[in-house]
């Protein structure tokens, strides 16, 4: 049998990329005004440097967005498929989050004391994901590196594991990679305090030999885990493997922290309550309070009694977990907001 290979004839590529990329240019005038003055003043132009990766020769500016649309500087209107990497997953500016946000910002914003809402957060979050003790930060990469720290204290292990090619925000343990076999820094990791094999052991999802392996070491402070794989395309676990990760993660003393940052968008409960997981900390930001800075992470009663074994009142503000905005009574308003009436707590399947 022959084949016919066709090749692709790449000069026409480029002609055809050079031709659409001069109509978007030309179709988006200010947005191309704003860039140029915006690079006197941002560096690359963006107000953060991920911004640079938007398709085009510049990024489009937003003029306004509404549920699953924006409209740029120009006047093209978007259906947007990105919804801000999932921090609007709830749809742009929900009518009952704006609410909260404009009547929180007139009581008050950040006190550094509590406001009752938080109790409300508090006691909904362990309704939903089945873990009774809350607090707050402002973004899921804090969450996760706060649960980190709060695993190392209370194993006193100084080591974590990670899945390959996993992400959970800037936190510097987890950029590491498996290359051949071998761990070490994930490409293009901006100022490494340290090699992360020093930090963090890395294994294959769903590779419960390999699991074993650097779990039997008891060296493992934590696990940080997505249920199922989302940044490197989805990568689902296999039948089986939650049971025997938990299994596994008890008998060695290590402890599990979830992070359903994305997964959430499986039900009222996340990917924990679809699937029953039992972990000891769960990581939540993004979409929890409809894309305002907020973050949440729960742990259980047995983390909780063993955390505040090991705190210092006199040290509690220095300790390195917190700060200053954290749990601020805006964030904890608009985080009430989103769970009473944007995602609120029914399920098509019943689930209560
Ligand atoms: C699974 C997961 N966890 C945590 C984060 C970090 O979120 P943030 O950048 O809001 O801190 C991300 C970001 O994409 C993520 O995908």
């Amino acid at each position: 049998m022959t084949t016919s290979l066709k090749t692709i004839d790449r000069t026409r590529l480029r002609s055809l990329m050079q031709r659409e990329e001069k109509r978007f240019a030309d179709e988006r005038q200010r947005s191309r005004e704003l860039f140029t003055r915006a690079k006197h003043s941002l560096l690359s132009g963006v107000p953060m440097n991920w911004m640079v990766k938007w398709a085009g020769p510049f990024p489009v500016f937003v003029k306004e967005a509404s549920g699953a649309r924006f409209v740029d500087v120009d006047g093209h209107e978007y259906v947007d498929l990105c919804l801000g990497d999932t921090g609007a997953m709830t749809g742009h500016a929900p009518q009952a989050a704006v609410e909260a946000i404009i009547e929180q910002a007139r009581r008050g914003i950040t006190l550094m004391l509590p406001t009752e809402d938080s109790i409300w957060v508090g006691e909904e979050l362990a309704r939903r994901f089945g873990l009774p003790y809350w607090q707050f930060c402002l973004t899921a990469t804090d969450a996760n590196r706060f649960c980190i720290r709060l695993a190392r204290e209370i194993t006193q292990r100084k080591l974590i594991l990670v899945f390959n090619y996993c992400y959970h925000g800037t936190v510097d343990e987890s950029f590491i990679t498996l290359k051949n076999g071998v761990a070490g820094p994930r490409r293009g990791n901006i100022g490494p305090p340290v090699n992360p094999a020093v930090t963090t052991r890395v294994v294959e999802f769903n590779d419960l030999d390999a699991l074993e392996r650097v779990l039997a070491t008891r060296e493992i402070s934590c696990i940080l885990a997505e249920p199922a794989m989302t940044n490197v395309g989805i990568i689902h676990p296999d039948a089986g493997y939650h049971d025997a990760l938990r299994e596994l993660s008890r008998k060695y003393g290590t402890l599990l922290i979830i992070d359903e940052t994305h997964t959430i968008c499986t039900g009222p409960g996340g990917y924990t309550r679809a699937h029953n997981l039992h972990p000891d900390f769960f990581v939540l930001g993004k979409p929890i309070a409809s894309g305002l800075p907020a973050a949440t992470y729960g742990f259980t009663a047995e983390v909780g009694e063993r955390i505040l074994k090991r705190m210092q009142l006199e040290d509690c503000d220095t300790g390195g977990i917190g700060g200053t905005l954290a749990g601020n009574a805006l964030s904890l308003a608009v985080m009430r907001a989103t769970l009473e009436r944007v995602l609120p707590n029914v399920s098509p399947r019943g689930w209560k």
